[in-house]
């Protein structure tokens, strides 16, 4: 039985509250820590960056799972690296070409952390093929990027089952992460599919945290 580990979204956490807010969610279990950084330019939305997770990064013992959704990622790579990312999850459609891709391999494998790299629900999984031997983790996005409390799109079901059966077949190390609509019902479909990390924002932190994590596994 695969081991399935949650990354609670900090984007729905209460930023009045957000040390308590972090502390609640690695007390109830959560292994990952799901920092979604936004640039109002790669998405339609602004949210946190460098200094914020400065400030965080070392107040727990999750793994800081940071998601940059924005344009340029070569350009702010290492600024989130040096403030605290163990895993720095960069878009496909963000890079213009296959140099730009493996320029932040490099980058970040040179930190001596790892690779995620993640793709929109338009794009297809094959893209990521080529690389799949050079990253640790693929983020399959089962929402547009931008905002938290999204419906899930049913078609990361299939390209998760996709990507479990390449990685397995080809015995690779390469985590699969979901992050978009992850509910107690949703969840149940891309663990069977074969994900390893569910992200989760709005579902986590509305109500009971402990009950809610629970339920996803
Ligand atoms: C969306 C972010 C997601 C989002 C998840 O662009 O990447 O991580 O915060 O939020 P929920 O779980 O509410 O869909
Ligand atoms: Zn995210």
């Amino acid at each position: 039985m695969r081991k399935i580990y949650i990354s609670p979204s900090i984007l729905s956490a209460d930023f009045k509250n957000l040390e308590r807010d972090i502390l609640a969610v690695e007390s109830c279990g959560a292994e990952y820590l799901h920092f979604d950084v936004m640039d109002g330019k790669f998405v339609n939305n602004i949210s946190f960056g460098v200094p914020v997770l400065k400030s965080i990064s070392n107040s727990h013992n999750m793994v800081n799972d940071v998601h940059i959704m924005i344009a340029e990622p070569l350009k702010y790579a290492k600024a989130f690296l040096d403030a605290g990312a163990d895993i720095l999850t960069f878009h496909y459609e963000a890079c213009s070409n296959d140099e730009e891709i493996n320029q932040l391999i490099e980058v970040i494998h040179s930190c001596n952390k790892k690779v995620g790299i993640s793709i929109k629900p338009n794009t297809p999984v094959d893209v990521l093929i080529p690389f799949l031997n050079q990253i640790d983790l693929v983020l399959i996005m089962s929402v547009e990027p931008g905002f938290g409390g999204q419906e899930f799109i049913p078609n990361s079901v299939e390209k998760i089952k996709y990507l479990r059966h390449y990685i397995d077949e080809n015995n690779l190390d390469v985590l699969i992460e979901v992050d978009g609509g992850i509910n107690d019902k949703t969840a149940q479909f891309v663990i069977e599919a074969g994900v390893d990390i569910l992200v989760a924002g709005s579902y986590i932190f509305k109500g009971d945290i402990r009950k809610n994590i629970n339920s996803l596994r």
